[in-house]
């Protein structure tokens, strides 16, 4: 349940952000979705397409920082947007016409063989560019590539909506030219629309900077939390149509354990449900999901142990106090002196390497520990 893609039904809340996004998307815009990790980008994307294609629009969507190199995002992406063209032969016809044809080498289509497709989606032909070698070459295909989606549009006159998840991982393939070239490219289609969804706000933030060519490309969404109050209210709601009773207040507390991080709840929640089953019982309590949270913190016992030893000693005393202040003041002499962190430059530089490392992120009221399991093991196991 946790961990992939929620399906509708167990979607909390986030009824505005997904009306916005199905709307901004229909108008073909340019839009940039924001937030930290596990907030909830993917899930809203996938649920904003599936709306969309239900009413006919092609959508697209591929995770950018699943390529090994530019060239296999752009082959990756290629083929994506051929699988949008139902009828194998006229997607290798079409993606001939597309593309220069001494880079593309488009391969077997595995719905032509009748195989079932692997992951539920149809595949597609396999495209791969086995021939571009130089950089004028791969800016060239880049360039054919990025200019597909409209072609789709057009050939298929159906609109099309095109998302790329973690796009901050496009700053890692070419420097900024990747970066030129596709905003020029998604700049010109207006029959297209494209959500840009990215994970490290701080790379999100400054690719929106002036200067730089998404400056001012479409509206940007910046994802918060789902509101403490709304996702127990869910989360109560959940347990009560699996036929289990929660005692009052299980869903406060998991939600507040879990650091209201959505990816956290979720699992706390569907762990406690399999506690209370695995019983045979038909009441989940505030005690089962503090036998639950203590049978979690054994089980990754060994993983949070190494993500301490790995840890410098300074590191490991801010860990601790960002535990235990929740993550504000902690540049204050106070809580430097209370918890031995030494000067405010020491501080910062722990901090950051934390942050660096995705152990610590930093929200708008201070510092929080990205793995509310770690957060409790943390509280509970060191000293
Ligand atoms: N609105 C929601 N209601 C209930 N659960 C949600 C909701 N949004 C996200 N989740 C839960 O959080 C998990 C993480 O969500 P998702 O993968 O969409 O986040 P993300 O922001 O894309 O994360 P990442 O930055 O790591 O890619 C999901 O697997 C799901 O369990
Ligand atoms: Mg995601």
């Amino acid at each position: 349940m946790y961990g992939e893609v929620v399906p509708a039904a167990a979607f909390a809340d986030r009824v505005v952000e997904l009306d916005r996004l199905v709307r901004d998307l229909a108008a073909a815009q340019k839009v940039f979705l924001i937030s930290p990790r596990r907030y909830g980008k993917s899930s809203l994307i996938r649920l904003a397409l599936a709306a969309m294609a239900r009413r006919g629009v092609l959508t697209v969507d591929v995770t950018v920082s699943s390529f090994s190199s530019y060239v296999a995002f752009l082959e990756g992406y290629a083929r994506a947007l051929a699988a949008a063209e139902t009828r194998a032969e006229r997607a290798r016809t079409w993606l001939r016409d597309a593309i220069s044809s001494t880079l593309v080498e488009i391969g077997p289509d595995l719905r032509a063989a009748s195989l079932p497709p692997a992951g539920g989606r149809p595949p597609g032909p396999t495209v791969s560019f086995p021939n571009a070698r130089t950089d004028r070459d791969v800016s060239r295909l880049a360039e054919e590539v990025f200019a597909l989606p409209a072609r789709l549009a057009d050939t298929r006159r159906r609109p099309v909506v095109v998302a790329l998840d973690e796009f901050q991982a496009i700053a890692g393939f070419n420097g900024g030219s990747v970066e030129h070239a596709l905003r020029a490219a998604v700049q010109r289609q207006r029959d297209v629309g494209y959500v840009f969804a990215g994970s490290e706000p701080s790379l999100m933030e400054r690719m929106l900077a002036a200067r730089r060519p998404f400056y001012k490309a479409g509206p940007v969404m910046r994802l918060d939390k789902i509101p403490a109050d709304e996702f127990a209210t869910f989360v109560d709601r959940r347990f009560l149509r699996s036929g289990m009773k929660p005692e009052p207040g299980l869903g406060a507390a998991i939600v507040e354990l879990a650091g209201n991080l959505p990816y956290d709840v979720q699992r706390l929640a569907h762990e406690t449900w399999d506690e209370v089953r695995g019983r045979n019982r038909r009441r989940a309590t505030l005690d089962d999901l503090h036998q639950t949270l203590w049978r979690m913190l054994a089980e990754q016992q060994t993983m949070f142990e190494a993500t301490w030893q790995r840890l410098t000693l300074p590191q490991r005393a801010v860990l601790r106090a960002v535990v235990l202040e929740q993550g504000t003041e902690l540049l204050s002499a106070d809580v430097r002196t209370r918890h031995r962190l030494g000067g405010p430059s020491t501080v910062q530089t722990a901090l950051a390497a934390l942050v660096r490392d995705d152990v610590v992120t930093r929200e708008p009221d201070g510092y929080a520990v990205v793995d509310s399991l770690l957060r409790e093991w943390v509280a509970r196991q060191t000293f």
